[in-house]
């Protein structure tokens, strides 16, 4: 997994020192630097996959307020995008590991959105909270079933017309992760399939 220093990125605690470092990226026209730091995932560049995900899929209009919830948010820059495409929205970051929650608090600072951006770990979401938009690039490496397990988790937590976009690697599933949806009952579109990664829309 690039960028992952030690122990595994999805950590609640990372042990490996936290040596704080900079990513720098453009969306839809937009520059952002992000503080990022070692133990997150992808702790040196924007992952390609989140990339991918950042450009194919439909970033939520500027008069969208939400909720929407990064799912899995690390250092947060799928958190920080929304935020700023959606200037009024909530978003909620969601991730297990407390060193990204703390990198993606900050960075909602960063984007001068830290009153909108609430950082919470995944038992901290209120249970009436759902979401116009649900957001991932999630994490493949905690295997299969604790993945079917975290979508069975929080996609029901989707608005009766909301929408998810996840981005899966077709080498780690993207394309079983497709079937396994539509299994479930998700109506689920391939957006996108760029550099070996699926971009999938998920409906009701
Ligand atoms: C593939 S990374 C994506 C991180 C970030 N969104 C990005 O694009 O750089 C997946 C993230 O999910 C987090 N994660 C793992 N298990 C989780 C769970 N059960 N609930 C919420 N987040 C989880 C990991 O800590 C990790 O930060």
């Amino acid at each position: 997994m690039p960028g992952v220093t030690g122990d595994h990125y999805f950590s609640t605690a990372p042990g490996t020192a936290a040596r704080p470092r900079e990513v720098e990226f453009t969306v839809a026209g937009r520059d952002y630097a992000l503080t990022s730091a070692g133990g997150v995932f992808s702790a040196d560049r924007l992952d390609p996959g989140t990339a991918v995900l950042l450009r194919k899929a439909d970033l939520p209009a500027p008069d969208a307020v939400g909720p929407l919830l990064d799912l899995g948010c690390g250092y947060g820059p799928i958190a920080c995008v929304l935020a700023a495409s959606a200037p009024t929205a909530t978003v909620w970051a969601v991730d297990v590991n407390e060193r990204a929650r703390a990198l993606a608090a900050a960075n909602a600072r960063r984007v001068d959105a830290a009153d909108r951006v609430r950082v919470a770990a995944p038992d901290d979401v209120p249970a009436e909270v759902t979401f116009a938009q649900l957001w991932s690039n999630p994490p493949i490496r905690i295997g299969k079933e604790g993945l079917h397990e975290l979508l069975r988790r929080w996609l029901p937590r989707l608005a009766p017309d909301g929408v998810a976009w996840l981005v899966i690697a077709r080498h780690l599933g993207g394309d079983s992760l497709h079937r396994w949806l539509v299994e479930q009952g998700w109506q689920v579109e391939r957006r996108a399939s760029q550099k070996g990664f699926r971009v999938l829309r998920v409906t009701r």
